[in-house]
């Protein structure tokens, strides 16, 4: 209170009606994941529903999956559809050294065909394997955030991952990913926190979201999955070999905008490249 120098108080919603953000769909370069998210809009007599045709704006998405099932991908192919259509992109990367993520980055555009000269200006990397002290502490990293995404007019942000920013402090998880998603709003960022899933957390549900209770803290989560056909039979009900792998992915919640809530197919091509296929029920049918 003191700090502010002023008084609590309550706002009517009639005195918040010039901070209200914009709703719409921000591409998320997944072909097939922009037409999961929904909004409504009132036509004459009736209430229709319209796509979203992307994440919803400003929102901060939680991705978790265990090990290989597509995040820090579907994280690249975000940023670079980002920077394709002329938006500046902060990427944080927590677990691989930023020359590394930037050959990663390298092959993921020549296997989308895009314009390499024009994406590498607009994808700014944040190395903290580098810097110790911002993946130590959370307020240094804020604020440097908050610095860079100002100076560098960034729109979107990426942290890849912040399971890496509470490594061996699970109990302070809850307070490290408030105050990044604090940041994160305050600078109206699309952002997509990734996080690691333990594979004995339960496979598909909210606890699968990367546990601690963070999917509270966020505006929507995506669990993505896996499944080995280690049988025959179970090869045969994904009309697969035994021992291919079928990855999923399932928006679990979302508080910005109306979504679907299917388990989906999502495949991984041998280029590295992401798209969400068929629903499992039409899978298995
Ligand atoms: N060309 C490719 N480059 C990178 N990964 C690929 C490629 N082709 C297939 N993949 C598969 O995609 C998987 C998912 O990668 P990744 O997004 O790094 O997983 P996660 O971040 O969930 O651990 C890889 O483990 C690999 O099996
Ligand atoms: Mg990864």
């Amino acid at each position: 209170m003191k700090e502010s120098g002023k008084s609590p108080c309550a706002v009517s919603l009639s005195g918040l009606s010039d901070k209200v953000p914009k709703l719409f769909g921000i591409p998320s370069g997944v072909p097939g994941l922009d037409e999961l998210f929904f909004t409504f809009r009132v036509e004459g007599e009736e209430v229709k529903r319209v796509l979203l045709n992307g994440f919803p704006s400003a929102s901060v998405i939680h991705l978790t999956g265990v090990p290989d099932t597509g995040k820090s991908l579907i994280g690249e192919q975000f940023s670079i559809s980002q920077a394709l259509c002329g938006y500046n992109v902060l990427y944080v990367t927590v677990e691989i050294p930023a020359p590394f993520l930037a050959l990663s980055f390298k092959q993921r555009s020549q296997a989308l065909k895009a314009d390499w000269d024009k994406m590498k200006e607009r994808i700014f990397i944040v190395d903290a394997t580098r810097y110790p002290e911002l993946r130590d502490n959370v307020g240094d990293l804020c604020a440097f955030l908050s610095e860079t995404i100002e100076k560098e007019k960034i729109n979107s942000t990426v942290i890849d991952s912040i399971t890496g920013l509470y490594e061996g402090r699970e109990m302070l998880a809850r307070s490290i990913v408030r105050k990044l998603y604090e940041i994160m709003k305050k600078h109206y960022q699309t952002a997509i926190f990734i996080s690691q899933k333990r594979s004995s957390h339960e496979e598909i549900s909210s606890e699968a979201a990367g546990g601690y209770a963070v999917p509270h803290i966020v505006d929507c989560t995506i669990v993505l999955s896996k499944i080995v056909l280690n049988s025959k039979a179970l090869a045969t009900m994904y009309n697969k070999k035994p021992g291919e792998v079928v990855r999923t992915l399932r928006i679990d919640g979302c508080r910005m905008c109306g979504h679907d809530s299917n388990v989906h197919l999502l495949e991984i091509d041998e280029k590295g490249l992401v798209r969400v296929g068929k629903p499992l029920y039409e899978v298995l049918k």
